[in-house]
């Protein structure tokens, strides 16, 4: 790097805009959205899309809600032009969808494209021509002037053609490509006088496309250039301002978001961001992010995973794991602290229908993309108490009770720490079963029989004790209460039980139930045990034993 950046590198100027108002401004509204996945998306990729697999993207887009769809540059390509004629042809679009064409300001380009775009329903027309002073000078070596001219001169070569499309309702686009580096006054200047030439009105608008082509400032600055533009441009109420931000310095969906407070009425961009470089605004993102504040973005993303799998076939691309809402690992918590808040939040929804989406760690809720809760916890080594006992019983309905979720947390962490990956509820489970239920030395049950007259209950247990045959009797209260008499009779140290639990256990599970006690000795140690089985009081003798087998 260089050692002092910059004499290599400056900041980009600021607009001079002393009463901005888009800081105090809310949004409110969905904007018009329009996706150039089969144009500036498809021109990034490796392996450009074929025909059959736009056309697959292109129904997607449809299904989405899309109305505007730039389908592709007609005039670049044969397979561009074929993909238009067979769109239109084949009557894909349905009839409120706008179907958009990309065309730089040259004739033989413009009369090809034009040509693409006969029989037609609806379409929008997209001309553009670089204006930022370095394209100016380096790419094209023009004046202000001239470069004014190349756009108006195909403003005009584009009007000069509409008769052809008769029976097709026609708008018009132009972009004053690298706006966001572009002098606002120019940029003005150059897109008045395209408007000049097409004469919009507010019956029949043109969109004011302004590209973020290349970010190379704060996304601030980008909204009080677009917020300048809407208060000087003429005719502002004859226009659609569109923004169409790129993502260099990862801040497009800022950019955008900013714009659209600026005055912006619709916005550009693809799914999950594809396009040039580090890619195009991330549509599916924005619109989100507006149906989180409670604003429906007129965007159907209900099955987010049909989405993708259709994205990364068709364009080869992958969604990384945390790309926000779509990427696999957004609502999974790994942190116990996050894991606990999530658990509770879940459980306070439960008890309280129709509440605003409130729980701590999760933007939204992950059902309404066709996300699953089961997704929400995982656990690994740093998975507190409360993600282990989530999974377990969101998986398999073990309730673990409060104070044993505290001693089983660590030993779970523990195991999973050695394995050093995060594991799946059915080994979690695997777990837990191996530390309590499956504990059978020293003691293990052969038999236990009570009988209960006038309040007493007496016991006969049959026991192993390191495999050798131990038989003892008691008598209590109650059956446990006579198994821990009986123990003490048997020489072995006192202890009591402190905690008791039991439950059913999941259909699924070929033992009916399960038991935790917790006991504790008369040095004053704890330890939890579980039992599992068909009868309820063998269930909770055998947790007595595996309690004292974790002594
Ligand atoms: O990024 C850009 O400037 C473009 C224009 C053609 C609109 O894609
Ligand atoms: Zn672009």
């Amino acid at each position: 790097m260089h050692p002092d950046p910059s004499k290599k590198y400056r900041a980009f100027p600021p607009v001079h805009l002393p009463d901005r108002q888009w800081p105090n401004r809310v949004l409110t509204a969905a904007p018009r959205w329009c996706s150039v996945d089969l144009r500036d998306g498809n021109q990034a990729l490796a392996v450009p899309m074929n025909v059959s697999q736009k056309l697959e993207l292109f129904q997607t887009l449809v299904k989405i809600g899309f109305k505007e769809i730039e389908v592709g540059f007609p005039s670049a390509s044969n397979t561009e032009f074929t993909f238009n004629r067979r769109l239109i042809e084949e009557k894909r679009a349905p009839d409120d969808v706008w179907l958009q064409v990309l065309v730089q300001a040259r004739e033989d380009l413009i009369e090809r494209t034009v040509e693409s775009l006969i029989g037609a329903k609806k379409v929008i027309i997209h001309m553009y021509n670089s204006t930022s002073p370095a394209q100016r000078r380096v790419v094209f070596g023009k004046s202000k002037d001239e470069i004014k001219a190349i756009a108006v001169n195909g403003a005009k070569m584009i009007k000069d053609r509409l008769h052809r499309l008769k029976g097709t309702e026609v708008m018009l686009q132009y972009s004053p490509e690298s706006f966001s580096m572009t002098e606002v006054e120019y940029a003005k200047e150059i897109s008045e006088a395209v408007m000049d030439v097409w004469q919009p009105t507010p019956q029949h608008k043109m969109i004011l496309n302004l590209p973020d082509t290349v970010e190379v400032a704060m996304p601030n600055v980008y909204a009080d250039q677009i917020e300048w533009i809407c208060k000087n441009i003429k005719h502002r109420d004859s226009l659609i301002i569109s923004l169409h931000t790129h993502n260099d310095r990862c801040t497009g969906v800022a950019a955008t978001e900013l714009g659209l407070l600026a005055g912006a009425d619709r916005v550009e961009g693809t799914l999950f961001g594809n396009g040039e470089r580090t890619g195009n605004l991330d549509l599916v993102t924005v619109a989100l992010n507006l149906y989180m504040h409670g604003i429906h973005p007129k965007l159907d993303f209900s099955n987010l995973a049909a989405i993708i799998d259709v994205y990364e076939r068709s364009t080869g691309m992958t969604v990384p794991p945390r790309q926000p809402y779509a990427g696999e690992l957004v609502f999974t918590a790994f942190s116990g602290s996050h894991q606990d808040a999530i658990k509770k939040g879940l459980a306070e929804r439960e008890k309280i229908p129709g509440a605003h989406w409130d729980v701590p760690y999760l933007t939204i809720d992950p059902a309404d993309i066709g996300r699953e809760y089961r997704e929400v916890i995982r656990v690994n080594s740093q998975s507190g108490k409360g993600g282990v006992a989530y999974l377990l019983e969101s998986e398999f309905g073990i309730e673990l009770p409060k104070d044993m979720q505290r001693e089983f947390g660590p030993i779970a962490n523990d195991a999973v720490d050695k394995l050093g990956r995060e594991v799946s509820g059915a080994e979690l489970k695997a777990m837990f079963w191996q530390e309590y239920v499956e504990r059978i030395t020293p003691w293990s049950l052969k038999g236990f029989e009570t009988e209960s007259k006038n309040g007493v209950v007496k016991c006969r247990a049959q026991l192993l004790r390191n495999g050798q045959a131990v038989e003892f009797k008691g008598e209590g209260n109650g059956p446990l209460a006579a198994l821990v008499h009986g123990f003490t009779t048997a020489g072995v140290p006192r202890f009591e039980i402190t905690n008791y639990s039991e439950h059913a256990l999941s259909s699924g599970e070929t033992a009916a139930a399960i038991s935790y006690i917790q006991i504790k000795t008369a040095d004053g140690q704890t330890r939890w045990g579980a039992g599992v089985d068909t009868n309820i009081e063998l269930a909770s003798v055998r947790a007595v034993l595996s309690a004292l087998n974790r002594l």
